[in-house]
């Protein structure tokens, strides 16, 4: 079978197609037919060498995390049959220590998660397959284990609830356009910036109540505090975009924050901070029973998931130049 692997971490020309065994079904495990994959920042991270996960020594590498096909072998005690419509939830968890037994899952010690997408084919653990209906198309699935879920767990964890107003950095990615888009099914407002008035304008047709366009946060924040005082800022970015997310918060607000393309680090006022009794939380993917919620809600029609584009196998390189030329809206998604 065919994959587009990591040859070399230099970014999107380091992207090569190369030839591998098929995979072969192990005990409680599935080959499935891989019909869409997404990309995430975290692959890009991997590209770029910049990701504490993979290092130069492990290439080829394939990854690829958001698996959506059609079952094609089993292994023993798999659980799932040869042709059933299938998404992979990404999680992989020990099962066995102190967070895993207390859940939710996502806190697990050794927290990992599966990568090997990007292929025709994957084998993968049976048990975090979820069923994917008919009226859910591949691409659209594929779209939601890592942005759509990482967004609805840092709602709930921000404890968003209707009526809010929340302020999302960066609204134009994977997870902020999920962020958009999920607010508004749960009836709240958004305030969305991006550096593109094109993308802003999609943002709009998505429900985002308010766009600003800019990436300057002394120009984000007049703009912020002009609408009003926001809830909860759900924050990809870190960097600069910390400090103003806390900036903005109405007294008790929160931040949750799961990225970090605008810099890791950050330094803010601790004073207004603490008077404000306003909080940060980390927060890194969801539960595999919140993805099955999430498929269940686009069955429904609650949501369609954004997918701008889609690729051949052998055009993997070209999406994650996309990505990292910000030249894309919501999910890119490999088609094998
Ligand atoms: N912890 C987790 O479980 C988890 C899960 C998913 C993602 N993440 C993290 O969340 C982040 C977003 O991931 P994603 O896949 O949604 O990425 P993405 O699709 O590439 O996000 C694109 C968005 O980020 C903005 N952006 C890109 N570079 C920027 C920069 N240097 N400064 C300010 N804004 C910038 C873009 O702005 P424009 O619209 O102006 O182009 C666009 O709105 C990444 O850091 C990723 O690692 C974490
Ligand atoms: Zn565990």
């Amino acid at each position: 079978m065919r994959a587009a692997a990591f040859s070399d971490l230099i970014g999107p020309d380091g992207v090569e197609i190369i030839e591998q065994d098929d995979p072969e079904p192990g005990a409680g495990e599935a080959v499935v037919d891989v019909r869409a994959c997404s990309i995430n920042r975290h692959d890009l991270w991997i590209l770029q060498n910049d990701s504490a996960m993979v290092s130069e020594g492990a290439t080829p590498f394939v990854s690829g995390l958001d698996v959506a096909g059609v079952v094609s072998e089993t292994g023993d005690g798999a659980g799932v049959s040869e042709g059933d419509r299938v998404l992979l939830c990404p999680n992989q968890t020990c099962g066995t220590c102190e967070y895993c037994r207390e859940g939710p899952e996502n806190l697990c010690q050794s927290f990992m998660l599966f990568h090997g997408g990007l292929a025709e084919q994957a084998a993968v653990d049976a048990h975090r397959l979820i069923p994917l209906p008919d009226e859910v198309g591949f691409a659209e699935a594929a779209a939601l284990p890592t942005s759509y879920l990482t967004a609805f767990h840092m709602l709930r964890k921000a404890e968003a609830g209707a009526g809010d107003l929340l302020f999302v950095p960066g609204a134009a990615g994977g997870v902020g356009v999920a962020l958009v888009q999920l607010t508004d099914v749960m009836g709240a407002r958004t305030i969305g910036t991006s550096t593109s008035a094109e993308k802003l304008s999609r943002l709009e047709s998505l429900g985002c109540d308010h766009t600003v366009q800019s990436a300057d946060v002394d120009e984000i924040e007049s703009a912020v505090w002009e609408i009003g005082q926001v809830d909860a800022t759900l924050n990809h970015l870190a960097g600069e975009y910390t400090k103003l997310g806390l900036k903005v918060l109405k007294r008790g607000g929160k931040q949750v924050i799961c990225g970090r393309t605008a810099g890791p680090k950050c330094e803010f006022d601790a004073a207004p901070f603490f008077l404000g009794h306003n909080e940060v939380i980390g927060s890194t993917m969801g539960t595999q029973p919140e993805l099955a919620t999430l498929v269940d809600l686009v069955a429904d029609g609650g949501f369609e998931p954004v997918v701008s584009r889609t690729y051949s196998l052998e055009e993997t390189g070209r999406a994650f130049a996309d990505m990292e030329d910000r030249e894309a809206f919501g999910k890119l998604v490999v088609e094998p």
